[in-house]
């Protein structure tokens, strides 16, 4: 995998979603820019952010969309699903609630997106295992349920960042 300058072979369309305060900017911020801040801020509407590789010897342009978690901040959904070929699920390992909302999550993705889109679970936060609320079981068991990926990431700390999104864009291939 390598960064790529040239010709685009192919443009995917990646969707972030999840509770508010998951982290989902941060870990589009992780991966598009290798960046993170602490005191992000609540996301309103929708954002994008793109990253070229190379995966498989062919450059692959990866648009990131990231929208609101909270309710009142939301864009229309079935804009925001359009032509997506892969979504990011996330959750907060350190908020129980934030697991427990995630078949609501799917539901929503499953009745906008289309049916052959790649999902992965993800709880992030994985740098606080001390205030951990969701055993990491409980996610595998759920994913494996449900047909999805899973990793528990760290935005702070890097962890698994690159392979969440890797795992979505070579899955699509
Ligand atoms: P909305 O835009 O409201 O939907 O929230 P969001 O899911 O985009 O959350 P955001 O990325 O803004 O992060 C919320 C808070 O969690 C911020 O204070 C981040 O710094 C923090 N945060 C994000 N990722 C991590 C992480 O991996 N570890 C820790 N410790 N904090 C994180
Ligand atoms: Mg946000």
């Amino acid at each position: 995998y390598g960064d790529a300058s040239q010709k685009i072979d192919y443009v995917f369309k990646v969707v972030l979603i999840g509770d508010s305060a998951v982290g989902k900017s941060q870990i589009l911020a992780r991966f598009a820019r290798n960046e993170f801040s602490l005191d992000s801020k609540a996301t309103i509407g929708v954002e994008f952010q793109t990253r070229t590789l190379v995966i498989q010897h062919k450059s692959v342009k990866a648009q990131i969309w990231d929208t609101a978690g909270q309710e009142r901040y939301r864009a229309v959904t079935s804009a925001y699903y359009r032509g997506a070929v892969g979504a990011m699920l996330v959750y907060d390992i350190t908020k129980r609630q934030t697991f427990d909302h995630i078949p609501r999550w799917l539901e929503e993705l499953r009745s906008h997106a289309d049916k052959n889109i790649v999902i992965i679970l993800i709880g992030n936060k994985c740098d606080l295992e001390n205030q951990r609320a969701v055993p990491t079981e409980d996610a595998k068991e759920f994913a494996e349920k449900e047909g999805l990926f899973f990793l528990e990431t760290s935005a702070l700390e890097s962890t698994n960042v690159e392979t969440a999104f890797l795992t979505v864009l070579t899955e699509i291939f």
